[in-house]
């Protein structure tokens, strides 16, 4: 039997770069998102693959659940985990309900279909899991943005996707199953488009190098990768700062707290 992904946001971008690289690979594949032409098109594009197509809004509870029956009942062998909105606005100014909307399609799906596919893939001793996150997950300390560019959540969800991604990495060691987190920095796509930003005067990847360069970051045994960053080392130093500054801390209140 062919290997089979689960790719979400495979009607545009960067998932459906995912897509069609990886059924060029060998894989069928079940392809997720809300736009049925879109998806409908990218199967029959793909003629000599099995392509299922599975209509959801990851935002929504009932979509959730659909795609994640779908993690926990298919035997995947890569679930992508790309859908993904960005909402750029100054905090105060977001709506809740948009608000909601990111985070449930940027933490709440990849977290919930990752947790709905890893009994599988771990009973099977295979599978990998691959989240997009991005590279403003390391631009928190960078100064604001100008409005309407302010983007504090969709920061967070892609520090979150690291983090999680990390932490997951080293739970399921000697698994068999392992999870990859591919940081981007601009990508050609219409992520920023379909919220009424003209990004396309400024030097941006292609989807296509995105997915290249997880697919081999993946073959490099690398948790993280960020295919725009030349020098693997920056990124070595910030993890080493991390676990620096995890391990530095003690139960001891530091001097520079202490009252005067
Ligand atoms: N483009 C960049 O510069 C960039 C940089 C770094 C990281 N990223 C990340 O890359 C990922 C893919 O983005 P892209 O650049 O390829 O943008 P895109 O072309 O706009 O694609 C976004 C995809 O997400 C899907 N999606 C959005 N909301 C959804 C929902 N509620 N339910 C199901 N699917 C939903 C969309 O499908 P439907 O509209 O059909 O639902 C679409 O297929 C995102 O997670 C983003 O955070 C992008």
């Amino acid at each position: 039997m062919p290997p089979l992904a689960l790719v979400t946001g495979a009607s545009s971008g960067i998932g459906r770069a995912f897509a069609e690289r990886l059924a060029a690979d060998g894989h069928d594949l079940i392809v997720v998102g809300r736009r049925r032409d879109r998806l409908e098109s990218l199967a029959a594009s793909l003629p000599e693959h099995a392509v299922e197509v599975v209509v959801a809004d990851l935002a929504s509870e009932d979509g959730l659940d659909t795609v994640a029956e779908q993690c926990a009942t298919r035997p995947l062998t890569m679930l992508v985990n790309n859908a993904g909105v960005a909402h750029y606005m100054p905090l105060p100014d977001l709506p809740v309900a948009t608000a909601r909307e990111l985070l449930g399609v940027k933490v709440v799906a990849p977290t919930m279909l990752t947790r709905a596919a890893l009994p599988g893939m771990v009973e099977r001793r295979a599978g990998t899991i691959v989240n997009v996150a991005g590279m403003l997950a390391f631009g928190g300390p960078a100064p604001a943005a100008p409005p309407p560019a302010r983007r504090a959540i969709y920061t967070g969800t892609l520090a979150y996707a690291v983090a999680m991604g990390q932490t997951l990495h080293a739970e399921l060691e000697g698994t068999g199953v392992d999870v990859h987190v591919v940081c981007p920095g601009i990508v050609a796509t219409e992520f920023h488009e379909v919220q009424g930003m003209d990004l396309s005067a400024l030097p941006r990847m292609s989807a296509d190098d995105v997915v290249t360069a997880a697919l081999a970051g993946i073959a490099l045994g690398e948790v993280v990768s960020a295919p725009g960053l030349e020098d693997r080392g920056l990124l070595d130093a910030v993890f080493g700062a991390d676990l620096a500054a995890f391990g530095g801390q003690s139960p001891q209140l530091a001097t520079r707290y202490r009252p005067a």
